[in-house]
């Protein structure tokens, strides 16, 4: 599904997405089963992010015959979780691309005015030769997947995407406005943010529940 006139917006709207973000948003959810339903629902958002992925022909041997056929040139992909939550999204990705490679960047929402700060950031080399795909399962204000993608634009990256589960109206307007050359897939667009910018209904507070800091 399309968001508004935005060509580089795709809404997942799927049963099986829909359902474990149901789950994802119950408070009753344990911090084990929370971090399951991220890494399966970063699975099936890859289905749809990664229709592109490179490909590469190899000579394959049939009980039939010998063909040739494609495979998944994994290592044309660089998956960047931002911390920390987006880390709860890698282990999805590599299911099925076991060969991304993967870099961080460190960011966090300052508490007063709820800008992001950057704290880290390596990438992987040659990055302006892969896909890169952005990893946040909350897209609120759009402040931190905004500093992610331009850091990641810095170091030379020009095929990126950007893939969340839960996303604000606020930030998703802002995101696909400021990089309308990047993909963003949503599991599911949300209300609105309330005062402290976190996102209506929502999930809490995604870094706590995947890791039980809270
Ligand atoms: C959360 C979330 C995003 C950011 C979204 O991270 O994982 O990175 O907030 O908010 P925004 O769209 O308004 O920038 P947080 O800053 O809480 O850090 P954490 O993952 O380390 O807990
Ligand atoms: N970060 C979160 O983890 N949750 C929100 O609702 C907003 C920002």
């Amino acid at each position: 599904m399309r968001y508004k006139n935005y060509q580089n917006v795709v809404i997942l709207d799927h049963p099986l997405i829909k359902h474990k973000i149901t789950r994802l948003r119950d408070k009753k959810t344990t911090t084990a089963e929370f971090r399951n339903l991220i890494e399966e629902i970063a699975m099936l958002e890859a289905y749809e992010a990664l229709w592109d992925l490179p490909i590469t022909d190899v000579e394959v041997e049939t009980p039939i015959e010998t063909c040739t056929s494609p495979v998944i040139d994994g290592k044309k992909l660089a998956i960047v979780p931002i911390l920390r939550a987006g880390l709860g999204m890698v282990n999805g990705i590599h299911n099925m691309v076991p060969n991304a490679k993967v870099g961080h960047i460190g960011l966090f929402r300052d508490p007063k005015t709820h800008e992001p700060r950057e704290y880290f950031c390596k990438l992987p080399e040659n990055i302006d030769q892969r896909l890169v795909v952005i990893l946040d399962p909350m897209l609120a204000t759009g402040g931190s997947a905004d500093a992610a993608i331009t850091s990641v634009k810095e170091h030379g990256g020009n095929h990126i995407k950007f893939m969340c589960v839960i996303a604000a109206p606020e930030g998703l307007e802002r995101l696909a406005k400021a990089h309308p050359d990047v993909d963003i897939y949503v599991g599911n667009l949300d209300r609105c943010l309330n005062d402290d910018d976190y996102i209506c209904p929502g999930l809490g507070d995604a870094g706590d529940r995947i890791f039980g800091t809270k």
